[in-house]
């Protein structure tokens, strides 16, 4: 059975306006390239080579004409879909059932930019008979992110953007899902800020014992926030000017 990548790149990035009052958060620049370059470059880094981006709005068509097919990145084909309204995560996923079959998927939030590969865990994921697998990353900010509660080497729960963290592990946005995902995603209800949260469909593998995790090398950020915007930019061209 084959592995198929999935990148959420709609959202209406509010709070980066006015940098995404004419164009969409996944294209503006990060360092030497637009943002969803990273998030791409990561499944195929992973050895995903079918991939589906999830796009919205009014900049769809600049996807389209910044990636193509793909083949700055060595793909042959890139697969794209166009989200109607602003849903949340869960709700953007639904909108890649059709692509993603019976298989697993790797999914990835086209914010989230990191250092090293996620090959090895992928490659885990590809032997685990069922379920979900998230990576976490140790973080000094927990209350900005989806946090897990450990019990007995465990996820117990995980809590999202919580006041009191109950850990200093974040859940990163690059999650792994069979195919029941689907399902979970079309039982949730909106949550406060109105959104269908991928932090629910988690808790659900979890309560039905199928979550596994990693935890993430080298550094993690996501760039949805002028702050993390910044920092997404340093960490990249760091990297960059000692490779
Ligand atoms: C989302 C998830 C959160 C996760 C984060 C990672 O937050 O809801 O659980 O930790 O992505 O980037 P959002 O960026 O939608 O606020």
């Amino acid at each position: 059975m084959s592995l198929k990548g999935i990148i959420l790149a709609g959202g209406l990035g509010t709070r980066l306006n006015p940098l995404t009052k004419i164009t969409n958060k996944h294209l503006l620049p990060v360092y030497s390239k637009p943002m969803i370059y990273y998030p791409l470059q990561t499944l195929v880094d992973a050895g995903i080579e079918d991939i589906m981006i999830v796009t919205g709005g009014r900049n769809a068509g600049d996807f389209l004409r910044l990636l193509g097919n793909g083949s700055d990145f060595g793909l042959k084909h890139i697969n794209y879909t166009y989200q109607e309204g602003e849903g949340g995560i869960a709700d953007a996923l639904k909108l890649a059932e059709h692509f993603a079959g019976d298989d697993k998927v790797v999914v990835i939030l086209g914010d989230n930019i990191i250092e090293k590969s996620i090959k090895k865990h992928v490659d885990e994921f590809r032997k685990q008979h069922k379920g979900a697998k998230i990576l976490l990353k140790k973080v000094s900010d927990p209350q900005r992110f989806g946090v897990a509660e450990f019990k007995d080497g465990k996820i117990a729960s995980i809590a999202e953007k919580p006041k009191k963290p109950r850990s200093d592990y974040a859940v990163t946005g690059i999650y792994m899902y069979d195919s029941q995902v689907f399902h979970i995603a079309k039982t949730l209800k909106p949550s406060k800020r109105g959104e269908l949260e991928i932090t629910d469909v988690n808790n659900v593998y979890i309560r039905k014992h199928e979550l596994t995790y990693g935890i993430l090398d080298g550094w993690w950020t996501d760039s949805g926030t002028f702050d993390s915007l910044l920092r997404a930019n340093n960490l990249v061209a760091k990297k960059e000017r000692s490779s």
